[in-house]
């Protein structure tokens, strides 16, 4: 494990590097060159959601040698109260996905609640296809047992990670590295780390 470069606030809640700048930079690169050789003549339509995969997608995106458009995503967390997956949009989309090609782009999964409620509102608008792009994959917690997961970064271990749009408690989102939290906060289905 590499040593832990900068940080504002309280590096000393971090307990190591589990992913160093180099090993994303490098990893997303790749998963950018086989999503312009796949995506090849095709109208792509990148889609995040909010807030942390957008780290990840600026990165992704402009590692891109082909054309795509961007757009964006928010839905209540899931909270205590429903952690079975009842979600809600706060915002939809701008663009019209009817017949384009869109990935959705997030930083982790994890139970898969998230990407399932984001699937199925997609699927809504008849799009041509719909694919996954996740950097991370926690498949320890994961509750929803098939997603179209077609470009994975790093499979991760069940830890609390922090850093490249992951955050705890809205802090260490900006970290370019990817990072274990010393205290392993309560977590729950509530809590997606
Ligand atoms: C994170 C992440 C995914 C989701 C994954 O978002 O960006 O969208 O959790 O968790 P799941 O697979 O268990 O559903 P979060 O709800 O923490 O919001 P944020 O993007 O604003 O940090």
């Amino acid at each position: 494990m590499s040593s832990l470069p900068v940080t504002r606030p309280a590096a000393d809640e971090l307990k190591e590097v589990l992913l160093s700048e180099e090993q994303v930079r490098a990893r997303v690169a790749e998963l950018a060159a086989d999503i312009s050789r796949d995506y090849t003549g095709r109208d792509l339509v990148l889609v995040t959601v909010l807030r942390g995969g957008i780290f990840f997608l600026a990165d992704l995106s402009r590692a891109l040698t082909i054309p795509a458009a961007l757009d964006f995503m928010a839905i209540t967390s899931y909270t205590a109260d429903s952690p079975s997956g009842v979600a809600r949009l706060l915002k939809d989309l701008d663009e019209e996905i009817t017949g384009r090609h869109v990935l959705l782009v997030e930083d982790i999964i994890d139970t898969g609640l998230t990407a399932a409620y984001l699937l199925r509102v997609l699927h809504t608008r008849n799009p041509a296809s719909v694919a996954i792009c996740t950097l991370l994959d926690k498949t320890a917690r994961r509750i929803v047992p098939t997603l179209p997961i077609r470009y994975r970064g790093f499979e991760i271990p069940d830890a609390f990670v922090v850093g490249y749009g992951l955050d705890f408690r809205q802090q260490y989102r900006h970290l370019p590295y990817i990072a274990v939290l010393k205290e392993e906060p309560e977590t729950s289905l509530s809590l997606p780390g």
